[in-house]
């Protein structure tokens, strides 16, 4: 199902199955939209019920969660502004579709902004896989993400994201003591299959609720 604006984002519904297990927040990466992620999801997850909004921010044509500069520095301010907007969708998209919380599932600028949800409000998400995120500038205070799964994806060979930049995401996520897997595949920016395995046995190890 393909809903427009009308919450405030362009996004797509996908019902749960019995048993449906925890929803998914579906988050692409740039020039991604609504569709990109489903079929990865249907493969990690086959019965969650998947949300997924279209990025706002158009850059050069390719749909974006926040902006960046020419210089690939993101823009502060508004990847702030535009994280309260994911979340204000958030809350009207669960009270429109009688949502549980759900996990985030957020690919390169879609995991980053899914990492900026966690920070911003803590008690929005039940945990997130993050595929290829970052952590390029210091957004400490942080909050208690106390017992918030989060399992990291990085890629050694990722030629947008530096592979250290990933491990300062995941150790500031464990400082806020989030429950973090983090793990580093021999692969570039790009998913592969491992992603998908590592994502669909980490999430079915989780326990319901
Ligand atoms: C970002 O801007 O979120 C990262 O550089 C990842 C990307 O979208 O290329």
């Amino acid at each position: 199902m393909t809903a427009a604006a009308d919450l405030g984002f362009i996004h797509r519904f996908e019902p749960g199955r019995e048993p449906a297990p925890v929803p998914l927040l579906l988050l692409h990466g740039t020039g991604g939209d609504e569709n990109d992620l489903i079929p990865l999801a249907a493969r990690i997850a086959p019965t969650s019920a998947l949300l997924s909004p279209r990025g706002k921010v158009s850059e050069h044509g390719m749909a974006r969660y926040f902006r960046r500069f020419a210089d690939g520095s993101w823009d502060r301010a508004d990847f702030e502004a535009r994280t309260a907007e994911v979340l204000d969708f958030l809350k009207r998209a669960r009270a429109a579709y009688a949502l549980p919380k759900p996990m985030a599932l957020g690919y390169s600028n879609g995991a980053n902004v899914a990492w900026s949800m966690l920070l911003k409000d803590p008690g929005a998400l039940a945990g997130a896989i993050l595929m290829r995120a970052m952590l390029p500038f210091d957004p400490r205070p942080i909050p208690d993400l106390r017992g918030v799964p989060v399992l990291l994806l990085a890629g050694a060979h990722d030629e947008l994201i530096p592979p250290e930049r990933a491990g300062l995401l995941a150790a500031l996520l464990g400082e806020a003591g989030a429950d973090v897997t983090y793990e580093v595949l021999p692969l570039g920016h790009g998913l592969g299959e491992q992603d998908l395995r590592l994502a669909a046995s980490w999430l079915a190890s989780r326990k319901p609720g």
